[in-house]
């Protein structure tokens, strides 16, 4: 796993932001806590920025979301509690074991009537939506193998509509999109994901850098035009 470094005061901050700000419920924090003790990495989004998801899934009025990368199910507890009671949420995880963690966690949060877990290599299950005519997502959150974010890109733009709004974790990864020899894995993915959203016509796009429990990093925010 790349190293991402933190600061001790970056922390305090995060979670003093959590606490006062954030306030993710006892669902999302037994999430946390299942998945910790399935010993699972602890890469999931930070409170604030699951609860930005949140709050972009409901001011977009999105009814049908798109995830790439589940892991236990975290980021996909904050979108899917935005969402109506009749919305739906799709999300790509590659390992069995994640999933079974994930759907657990989902459930437990009362969400599961909303959220479908499906089991693949994402390019994968992305390919087969397309072969199902599936609706078009209104969001989609690209967050899983960095080394193919400008394919999930491409497929966030294939799958979606005019308006639809994408967000891309991982975005600066401690600053190897400027020097991807940090991290030849990922960060050469990371930037062909950057350079497309800047290049292509479908795409108006943003990144905000970050700093927190998780290093520093940054968030993409695209609207499909
Ligand atoms: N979005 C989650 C974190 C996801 S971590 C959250 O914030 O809570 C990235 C996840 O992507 C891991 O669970 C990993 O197993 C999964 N992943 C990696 N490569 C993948 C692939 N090719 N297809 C689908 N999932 C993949
Ligand atoms: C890793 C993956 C992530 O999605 C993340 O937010 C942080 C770290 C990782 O694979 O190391
Ligand atoms: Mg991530």
């Amino acid at each position: 796993m790349f190293e991402h470094k933190t600061r001790p005061e970056w922390v305090a901050v995060e979670e003093f932001l959590s606490d006062v700000v954030v306030r993710p419920d006892g669902a999302l924090q037994r999430a946390v806590q299942s998945a910790a003790d399935a010993g699972l990495p602890p890469i999931e989004v930070t409170p604030n920025a699951g609860k930005l998801l949140k709050l972009l899934v409901k001011s977009s009025g999105a009814r049908r979301v798109l995830e790439i990368g589940t892991l236990a199910g975290f980021s996909t507890i904050w979108m899917a509690q935005a969402l109506p009671d009749d919305g739906w949420l799709v999300t790509c995880e590659y390992l069995a074991k994640h999933a079974d963690v994930a759907r657990a966690n989902v459930d437990a949060a009362g969400l599961g009537h909303k959220v479908e877990i499906r089991v693949g290599a994402a390019l994968d299950t992305l390919a087969a939506l397309e072969a199902e005519g599936a609706d078009a997502f209104d969001f989609v959150f690209i967050d899983a193998d960095k080394e193919n974010d400008a394919h999930y890109l491409d497929w966030a733009v294939r799958l979606g509509r005019p308006g639809t709004t994408i967000v891309m974790d991982n975005a600066v990864w401690e600053g190897s999109v400027l020097d991807p020899s940090m991290d030849e894995v990922n960060a050469p993915g990371i930037l062909n994901a950057l350079k497309l959203m800047g290049e292509d016509s479908r795409l108006d796009a943003t990144v905000i850098q970050t700093v927190g429990s998780k290093g520093w990093d940054g968030f993409a925010l695209a609207v499909v035009l």
